[in-house]
């Protein structure tokens, strides 16, 4: 399979969150994947942090066969690849960096976290819907439903401190919560191109001086080949699992181009 053609990079926007909360749904599995309110929290505070792999379509009958593709020429953008990230202000991944702060649950979400649906796309109601029959007829537990709402999790180096939950925009280290390309598009070095794209991008535009993330053993090697060093078993304990923390320091040389 070849690369598709018509790749578009570009950071995400609040209007993308559907597209966003359906990537995590079939990429990731339902203990490891963004809530839509982190989501949402995420792309209202930071999108600058957070980067989408589109394929555009384009309208066939405005375009010119001499000419490449113009902006108003885009009839559809399907996202096939993200990442997203907050600001911290520690220097590696931690379960509050993950949170969503307090006063943004209570202007988004219902007493029990999960987001009101007035927030909710109709895709998103969809999925959380098509995810409780699943769960209804399995006889799963209501425990495994908490990807759809917000949870806090205490784990070894911190407390539960909700003021020290979510983005920071003072922080240096840029947190990297997700790094997903559809499983359609899977082996095609897409991930590889979006995080390269990401990586420059960060450096040159003096975000931050350095970027972590936590990742399984398997994926050390992935990261590494980006530029990434391995630092070790991660105090943080998400989804219950062990995870590596990796980290890049960013250059801030000018370009010399
Ligand atoms: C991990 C993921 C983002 C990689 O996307 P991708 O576009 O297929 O990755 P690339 O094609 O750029 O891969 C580059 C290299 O990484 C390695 N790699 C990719 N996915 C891997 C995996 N799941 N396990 C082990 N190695 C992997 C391969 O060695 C590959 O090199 P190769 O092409 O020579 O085989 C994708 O598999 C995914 O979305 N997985 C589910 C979500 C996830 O686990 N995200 C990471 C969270 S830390």
């Amino acid at each position: 399979m070849t690369r598709p053609s018509h790749l578009c990079l570009r950071p995400l926007l609040l209007e993308d969150i559907s597209q966003v909360v359906e990537l995590e749904h079939v990429g990731f599995p339902p203990h490891e994947r963004a809530s839509p309110l982190r989501i949402e929290y995420r792309l209202t505070n930071c999108p600058e942090l957070c980067s989408g792999l589109f394929i555009r379509k384009f309208d066939e009958n405005k375009i010119s066969k001499n000419e490449l593709p113009d902006h108003s020429t885009v009839i559809s953008e399907t996202l096939i690849g993200h990442v997203i990230g907050t600001k911290m202000l520690s220097d590696k991944i931690t379960n509050n960096s993950m949170e969503v702060p307090n006063d943004f649950i209570s202007i988004m979400c219902n007493k029990d976290g999960s987001l009101m649906d007035k927030y909710k796309s109709e895709r998103l109601i969809q999925l959380e819907n098509e995810e409780k029959e699943k769960f209804e007829k399995n006889g799963n537990t209501e425990e495994e439903l908490t990807s759809t709402t917000t949870t806090a999790v205490n784990d070894d180096d911190e407390s539960i401190d909700s003021k020290q939950f979510g983005h920071f925009d003072n922080g240096n280290t840029i947190g990297i919560h997700s790094v997903i390309i559809d499983p359609n598009y899977r082996g095609l070095k897409l991930a590889t191109l979006l995080l390269k794209d990401y990586l420059q991008k960060m450096s040159q535009q003096y975000v931050a001086d350095s970027i972590a993330l936590i990742c399984k053993e398997k994926l050390i090697p992935f990261y590494a080949d980006i530029g990434f060093s391995d630092n070790g078993i991660s105090k943080c304990k998400f989804a219950g699992e062990e995870w590596h923390d990796m980290t890049i320091h960013l250059d801030h040389e000018d370009d010399e181009d």
